[in-house]
Formats: C-alpha cells, structure tokens, sequence
C-alpha cells in the first residue's frame, strides 16, 4: 500500500478544512477529499449566507440570544458565545481570503433576513450563491499556499489508531487504490450525514462517514439525534433535492397549500419566520395527507426573482417552473445534523490526535435545532480554533507499525439505507419505525464482509443515530417523536455516547 507522511491530514475539503488548512501556517498540511475543492460539499451549495452580528444595530449579544432560544435548552452557552462573538472577526478574515459578500449601493455589506434572526444578519454573495463564493475565495487561497497539498478523489475508511491515539488514515482513491496518511494530527472535515436520507438537500458526499471513523477509534458523539429538516427543498423528483432558500422567506414569500391558501399563521405567531423545525413539521403534515404544499414568491420577490435569486432561479428553470408567475413544490428534506463528533472549544475529540471541524462535529452550538445560516460560521471559527489547538498541541511521536486492514466486499446498498432511514427517522419518528430500522441494519451488519467499507460507515453512523432517538423519549427541536409529542424538561441534557454504548443497546 501506497503511504505519505504529513503533519497534518484534513479530512474533507468544505469551508472547515480550508479554514483549517489556511491557519496552519509553518506546517505540512494535507487536505484529503472525495472531490475536488468546490464540489461534492455542502459548502459550496450553501445559498442563504452566513449570520454574523456586524449590523449597526446589531450586536453579538443580541445573536448569542437568537441562537439559545431555537437551541431549546440544549444548546451549550460558551460554544454559541464563541461562535456570535468571534464571528465579525471570522467575516474579516473571509472578506481578506478574497470572498466578495453583496454590499449596497454606498458599499455597505448587504445583510438578509431569515427565520428566528431579530436583526437582518446574513451575509450574502452574489444573492443566494454564497456557498460558491466563499468556497471560490477559500480554494484560491489554498492553491496559493505553499505549505497545503490537496489530494482529491480519496474516501478516508478508517483511522489510523495506535496506544489511543490517532495517527492518520487509510483511504481508497476513485480508481480502487489504497493510500496510508500517516499524519501528526488528523482533522476530521466531513461534513454532515445528509445522503442517510432518500430526501436531502445535500450532496451525495455527505454520508457520515467521518462519525463512524470516529466513533470506531472510540471517539464520544454527542446530540446525534438531532437532525434539521430543511422546510422547502423544491420537489420536482431530483436527487439530491435542490433547495429554496430560508432568505425568500425572509423577503416575504409564503407557503401555501394546493388551494393558494396560507397556513403557518395558524401554526405559529412568526408564521412562515417561526423556527425551522416547526415549519418542517408543518409542511410535512400536509404533505403525509396526501397534500401538495408550495412556496410562492411571486408578490414578495416578483420579476427580481432572476437577480437576487440566480441559483434558486436556475433550479426552478432547469425543472421547467417561473418562480416569477408560479409558486415552487417543496416538500422537508434532511438538510443539517446537530450531533456529531463531541468537540471542545478547541475542536479536540475525546481521543488523541484527532480533532473535528465543521458539520461532522459537535460543538453543541446549535442544540436541538440550529439558527439559519449559523453553520457556515460555526465551520469558519471553529476550523480556525482548531487549527490554533493543532499549533500548541502537535504530538511528535512517530507511528511504531502500520496496522494491517481486513478485506471487505464492494456492495453498497445505500439507496435502501436511505429509503429506510427518511421513513423511520425522519420528520417525525416513533418507537416502532426506529427499532424497524435498526433491526434491519442490525442485519445487514451481521454480513458486512459483503460490503464496501463506505456503506460498512454508512451503517454505524445510521445505527447510532437511530439508538440515540430512540433513547430520547421526548420531542425537542429536530427530534419529533410522534409517540412522545411534548417536551420533557427532565430530559434537558445533551446526549452523549459512544459505538461500544450503542453496541449494547
Ligand atoms: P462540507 O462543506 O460538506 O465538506 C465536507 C467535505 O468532506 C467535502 O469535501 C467532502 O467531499 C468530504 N468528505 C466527506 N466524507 C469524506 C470521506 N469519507 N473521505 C474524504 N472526504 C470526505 N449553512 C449556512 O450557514 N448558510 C447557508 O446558506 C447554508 N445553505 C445550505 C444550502 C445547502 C443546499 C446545504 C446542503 C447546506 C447549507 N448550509 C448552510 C449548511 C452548510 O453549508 C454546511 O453545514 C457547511 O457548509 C458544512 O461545512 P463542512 O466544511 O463541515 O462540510
Ligand atoms: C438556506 O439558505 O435556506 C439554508 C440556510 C442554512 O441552512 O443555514
């Protein structure tokens, strides 16, 4: 087997690993990626923006507020300080690596509105292609960096553990080869777990892999059962499902049902504004009766749809729909996991040598639901802390022995994990749909030589996810169980838990 040596190897090439990757100055560092740097991440699809307290009214405080009240008490205070308070700086430094935010005719950075914000505080480029550009700058600046090599067309599989301690990990190139990364310290950016579900907003890279890695090495998650429905990916049977952003919400479009008839203001005071969760559920109720449900922009945002909405635009184009004239099927799709790897504030996992960034890990910022637009900020700031941590803390010890990896097989069922994972743990979830599930992953485990080591991942981060629902018995945030529909303030206490705890379930 092929290997290279490197100080440190990132994970993942999204907004959190290049950030990572462009603080770790004086360092050989190795970004490994399924795809290239600017496809195959949520990153670069991320459309509303990122949310940061830089208006003139506007103040950290009053962000850190917002942030706590859609947590539902979950939410870990000092994470959500950190990232509400160093995210003016973190748009600096994006702004500095050459990212172009909208700004208004005097030059003035353009901020948006979307759900559950009490100031207008996401920063856009180029309307709804924010994703895009921040990845375009970040990508720049890494190809200028010296110090920075990125390997694309790699799934990592496992990590490279020795006396607790994370050395590396093995990967597999697009054209079947094996590859060692042994490095000092490994930064795991993976991104989040969308494709578990057959209906996700994210791309087909975004499996969860890095929480099984982790999680195998005997790293402890936390929250993982909390995943974010997004309420309006448009519903015109594409896959992944392209989505319409939060912020034509904030510019005043409305959901209505086949009728042309509103119905959040019976659901919640702030209507179509209310948090994500609750307009999820809402949508999805009528949508499980059989109903149609559509969000239409037409008086809100009219003939500037084209300009202010180019991406949104494109996706309803290339589906034959005119946003302008006609209101756009949408239906919940998985969109954002909560839970991950247990972080710090300086991203180190419970084990040696291992720190994670971004979506795969678990700040606890968010709680049981997150803020619109909070999670490209919580990647930038905590890519940089991380990368801080990396600086003070590089282990030196060299790996004794490459440990050898066990053969498996190349089947990959993952259209039928994710058909069985939207319908037993979706929207809304209960005791028996989530023991369904997991007695039928439970069986597909018990042959894993069959499969390919990415679906083998695929399984362990599904399985822990569905344990981890079934033990909250409770509804809070993205966690709906149909069979426990109230909030219990006696189960106010982040989750956390390890594969060998999930394993004697
Ligand atoms: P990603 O950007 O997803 O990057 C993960 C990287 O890891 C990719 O390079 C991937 O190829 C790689 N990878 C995955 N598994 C492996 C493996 N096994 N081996 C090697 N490489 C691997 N958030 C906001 O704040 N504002 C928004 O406007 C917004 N809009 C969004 C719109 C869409 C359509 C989506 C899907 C998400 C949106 N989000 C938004 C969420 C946000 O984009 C993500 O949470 C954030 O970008 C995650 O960044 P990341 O770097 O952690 O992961
Ligand atoms: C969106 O633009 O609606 C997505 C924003 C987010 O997920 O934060």
């Amino acid at each position: 087997m092929k290997s290279v040596k490197t100080d440190v190897l990132i994970i993942g090439a999204g907004a959190a690993g290049l950030v990572s990757a462009l603080e770790l100055e004086g360092l050989d560092v190795t970004v490994l990626a399924k795809a290239p740097v600017g496809e195959g991440s949520s990153s670069s699809w991320a459309q509303g923006g990122i949310a940061a307290a830089v208006g003139e009214d506007d103040h950290p405080k009053a962000h850190l507020k917002d942030t706590l009240d859609v947590g539902v008490a979950l939410s870990c205070d000092k994470a959500a300080h950190v990232i509400t308070h160093e995210g003016p700086q973190l748009i600096e430094a994006l702004i500095a690596w050459g990212v172009n935010f909208d700004r208004d005719a005097e030059g003035k950075l353009s901020l948006g509105r979307e759900a559950a914000h009490s100031f207008r505080r996401i920063l856009h480029a180029q309307g709804d292609s924010t994703g895009k550009e921040i990845m375009r700058a970040l990508g720049q600046a890494v190809s200028h960096t010296q110090n920075i090599h990125v390997m694309q067309d790699f799934t990592a599989h496992d990590l490279i553990v020795e006396n607790a301690c994370v050395k590396g990990a093995f990967a597999k190139g697009k054209d079947g080869s094996d590859l060692a990364i042994i490095a000092k310290a490994t930064v795991l950016a993976t991104g989040g777990i969308g494709s578990l579900f057959a209906y996700t907003t994210n791309p087909a890279e975004s499996g969860g892999e890095g929480i099984a890695m982790a999680a195998r090495a005997g790293a402890r998650l936390a929250d993982l059962e909390f995943v974010q429905f997004h309420p309006t990916a448009i519903d015109v049977g594409v896959t992944p499902m392209p989505l319409a952003t939060e912020a034509l919400r904030g510019e005043g479009a409305h959901l209505i049902d086949a009728r042309g008839v509103r119905f959040m203001p019976s659901v919640h005071p702030d209507a179509e504004l209310a948090p994500r969760d609750v307009v999820a559920r809402a949508i999805w109720r009528r949508v499980k009766a059989g109903e149609k449900v559509f969000l239409d922009a037409r008086d809100a945002v009219g003939d500037e749809f084209p300009t202010r909405f180019p991406t949104v635009w494109g996706y309803c184009q290339d589906a034959g729909l005119d946003p302008r004239v006609q209101p756009i099927p949408i239906t919940p799709a998985a969109h954002y996991h909560m839970g991950g790897v247990d972080v710090t504030l300086d991203g180190q996992t419970s084990i040696k040598g291992l720190w994670a960034v971004g979506e795969v890990a678990c700040t606890g910022v968010h709680g049981a639901n997150r803020l619109a637009s909070n999670s490209l900020l919580e990647a930038v700031v905590f890519g940089r802390r991380a990368a801080q941590d990396i600086l003070e803390n590089l282990d030196n010890e060299p790996l004794a022995n490459l440990p050898a990896l066990g053969l498996t097989g190349g089947i990959d069922l993952g259209a039928q994990l994710a058909n069985l994972m939207y319908a037993a743990c979706g929207v809304e979830r209960n005791e028996a749909s989530l023991f369904d599930a997991l007695s039928q992953i439970v069986e597909w485990e018990q042959k894993s030589e069959l499969y390919s080591r990415e679906f083998c991942n695929r399984l362990i981060s599904a399985k822990m996810i569905l344990v981890c629902a079934l033990e909250r018995c409770e509804s809070r945030g993205g966690h709906f169980r149909s069979d426990y529909p109230e909030t219990d303030e006696k189960q106010a206490t982040r989750s956390k838990t390890t594969l060998r705890e999930v394993d004697a379930f």
